[in-house]
């Protein structure tokens, strides 16, 4: 089982709908960046976009979570349409209320950790969580280069959820992903793949997702 889940950051917002529907027969699910200017050096948009592409596209929406107080805006997110929502470990001072917070509302709910945030973080809250999403660059902006010390951390992370009473856990991988990337990244044990700029910069999104798929033999 592979899920690749294309990022809208590197889409054309003029063209919403239209990008989205060039996606939709081939991604698993839509990941979308919600950066506040202050958890991360970019802004980009909250939940008003959540709901036009909830609106815009049946796949389930995977919400990654760039801001300070993420628990306070868990509800709206929701509301917006959100299946999955993902908190970074610093932004929340109450991790495990604000995951329990998204689980209360029967969604998925997922903890990022930055390039440079130890797996051991994730000790006490590994078997509430549907998904640990490793980051492998700075989270920001797409288009980064992938940070290879990721692979060591998804190994690390794999053999946590393997020890753990939480085998369903899944490893989602967000950062530089290409047909290139994403094989190491399979075979250290993630197995849901974000991908902006190699999908959305493609001339076609919909083969660069195959593409995907091909280079993990999926
Ligand atoms: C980075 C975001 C990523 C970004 C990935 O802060 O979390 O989801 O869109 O973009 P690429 O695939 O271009 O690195
Ligand atoms: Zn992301």
């Amino acid at each position: 089982m592979v899920l690749i889940a294309p990022s809208l950051l590197s889409a054309d917002f003029l063209k919403l709908g239209e990008q989205l529907a060039l996606v939709e027969s081939s991604a698993d699910l839509i990941h979308l960046d919600v950066m506040d200017g202050h958890f991360v050096p970019n802004i980009t948009f909250g939940p008003l976009l959540v709901s036009a592409a909830k609106r815009g596209c049946k796949l389930p929406l995977d919400v990654h979570l760039m801001i300070e107080n993420a628990s306070c805006y868990i509800d709206d997110f929701v509301k917006a349409g959100a299946d999955r929502i993902s908190i970074h470990v610093e932004s929340s001072t109450h991790l495990d209320s604000t995951i329990k917070a998204i689980k209360a509302h029967g969604i998925k709910a997922g903890v990022a950790l930055n390039p440079a945030t130890p797996e051991e973080m994730l000790k006490y809250v590994i078997e509430e969580i549907d998904l640990v999403l490793v980051m492998s660059v700075n989270p920001g902006f797409g288009g980064q280069r992938f940070i290879p010390e990721a692979l060591v951390k998804i190994a690390a992370v794999k053999a946590m959820i393997d020890r753990s009473n939480n085998q369903e856990c899944l490893i989602a991988v967000d950062g530089g992903i290409s047909d290139t990337t994403i094989k190491a990244c399979h075979s250290a044990g993630a197995r849901m793949f974000v991908a902006g700029s190699y999908v959305f910069s493609a001339a076609d999104p919909k083969e660069a997702i195959r593409r995907l798929r091909e280079a993990v033999g999926a």
